[in-house]
């Protein structure tokens, strides 16, 4: 996610493409959807039937676009207890509560006998210039939701380790990736981890002001951002693996 956009006060917002709209309320410390969120759902494949996993689901967006476009189940897992009462509000308001599971916990301490058959993500990335060890278990709130640590990856690479376990034979990851913290490492990992990777879809966007404020470090680390009109501009991507 990209964005400094938390809330102080509950708001109504609209989720979703096409024909399938979700209303979502967010509130104070809870992350909400942005172009990251959108660009993933904008790509999701259909999910009718399937059993479907959001990790860190924030207000719960995916995790209820899922179930709403059909699928058998869709879990959400987060650190953050109170995204979670707005993930579970908003399966209510979308009327599609009994087929989500949410489930407050680290993803690495997750103990989870399931396997899913698609598995979609919207990880904390942004490169952090002032970095201690990330704990998104006891710092659950605006930190976790967007701090990736030094170069992006700290949440990342643990996660792309524990997704192979995950999923289903046949099934798939899909995860919406900044480029500046390296599409090519994710890629590599899921394909250690056995998957059959691609990088499903990609797109330029324009850095809001979180990613500006980072751009001088974020250059200082290796990604060169496109300067057009003044404004900084980089691309997105979709990763996608399939577990064989
Ligand atoms: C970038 S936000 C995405 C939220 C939502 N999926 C969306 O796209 O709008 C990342 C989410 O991951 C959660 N998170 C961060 N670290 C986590 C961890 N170790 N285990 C579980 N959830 C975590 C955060 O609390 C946050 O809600």
């Amino acid at each position: 996610m990209s964005g400094s956009a938390f809330a102080s006060e509950d708001r109504d917002i609209e989720f979703g493409s096409g024909d399938l709209k979700i209303p979502l309320r967010i509130g104070p410390d809870v992350p909400p959807p942005t172009v990251y969120t959108e660009f993933l759902a904008e790509n999701l494949p259909d999910c009718s039937g399937l059993q479907t996993l959001d990790l860190g689901t924030g207000c719960g967006a995916l995790a209820v676009l899922l179930a709403k476009a059909g699928a058998a189940g869709a879990a959400g897992l987060d650190v953050n207890p109170l995204a979670l009462e707005y993930a579970k509000r908003n399966a209510i308001a979308s009327g599609v509560r009994e087929k989500v599971f949410l489930f407050r916990s680290d993803f690495r301490a997750w103990n989870n006998p399931r396997v899913f058959d698609l598995i979609v993500c919207n990880p904390p990335q942004i490169p952090t210039p002032k970095h201690g060890a990330l704990d998104p278990a006891a710092d659950w709130s605006e930190f976790a939701a967007v701090e990736g640590g030094a170069d992006g990856r700290q949440v990342m690479n643990p996660l792309l380790e524990r997704v192979p376990g995950l999923l289903a034979p046949g099934g798939r990851f899909l995860m919406v990736q900044a480029a500046f913290t390296g599409w090519e490492e994710s890629l590599e990992r899921l394909r250690d981890g056995g998957l059959e990777v691609t990088l499903l879809a990609r797109k330029g966007i324009e850095a809001d002001p979180l990613v500006s404020a980072r751009a001088g470090y974020i250059e200082s680390i290796g990604y060169r951002f496109r300067r057009e009109a003044g404004a900084l501009r980089y691309e997105v991507g979709v990763l996608s693996g399939v577990r064989k």
